[in-house]
């Protein structure tokens, strides 16, 4: 538990920055790191930044995998996942872009489309670390409530309480918000060997004590993290009134 969310992030951060130094990554042996999109990590990202532009962090053997993306909005449409990916982190650091791997939301064939994304997470080693964010419902990527705990990466429609909270982005119009995403499954998160969640705010408290202080349950999918060997939570003081 930190403060606040600058707090969080500059923890989170550091930590990241710490396990991808110990891991001593090479072309060979990469370090691979699941992301999230979302406000949640948008700090973390720029302290990550930061750090590599001072030197002290390298991306170069770092390997990433998103998340999540949209189905049905060009990648360079601005709410999409690829272009805030771009936007918050991918340009400031030295990631080689043959290393960066984004769900394609586009694809002919979705399914197809997901399969291929597991198949290249397995193909790299698995994941090492998986940073991710939950929405209030306690949802996960968008593993929205009632996704199964054993799910993988496939094509999701988004709940309405998904479509209303991102209306925002999209000119507060819900019409413009899509129907569907391309998301990792739980089980996906929850096979790297390491997941590392960030909660802050006020409005996710309830979905931090459901998380931590009832059972898994799949009605909010990050409570999967409870039956983690390497589960971690940063969130601040407003996150933990609930407890
Ligand atoms: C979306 C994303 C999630 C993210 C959530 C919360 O639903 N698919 O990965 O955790 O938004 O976003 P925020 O961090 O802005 O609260």
């Amino acid at each position: 538990v930190r403060q606040d969310y600058e707090e969080v992030s500059a923890w989170t951060a550091h930590y990241i920055k710490e396990r991808i130094n110990q891991f001593q990554p090479s072309k060979e042996r990469p370090f691979v790191l699941g992301l999230p999109t979302g406000s949640s990590p948008v700090g973390t990202y720029h302290r990550l930044s930061e750090f590599c532009k001072s030197g002290e962090l390298s991306f170069k053997h770092v390997v990433t995998f998103n998340m999540d993306e949209y189905v049905g909005i060009p990648r360079n449409h601005r709410e999409s996942y690829y272009t805030f990916m771009y936007t918050h982190l991918f340009q400031h650091i030295d990631i080689l872009p043959e290393n960066i791997h984004v769900l394609d939301g586009n694809a002919p064939d979705l399914e197809e489309e997901c399969r291929r994304y597991e198949a290249t997470i397995l193909a790299h080693g698995g994941i090492e670390m998986f940073l991710g964010g939950i929405g209030p419902d306690g949802h996960i990527a968008f593993n929205e409530p009632g996704s199964s705990l054993t799910s993988r990466t496939r094509v999701k429609t988004l709940a309405y309480e998904t479509i209303i909270a991102n209306a925002r982005f999209f000119d507060g119009d819900i019409t413009k918000v899509p129907k569907l995403a391309l998301t990792v499954g739980v089980a996906t998160v929850m096979d790297a060997r390491e997941v590392c969640i960030i909660i802050t705010g006020a409005h996710k408290s309830i979905a931090l004590a459901k998380c931590v202080e009832e059972g898994v349950n799949h009605m909010w999918t990050v409570s999967a993290i409870q039956m983690h060997p390497k589960g971690l939570i940063v969130c601040d003081e407003d996150a933990t009134l609930e407890l």
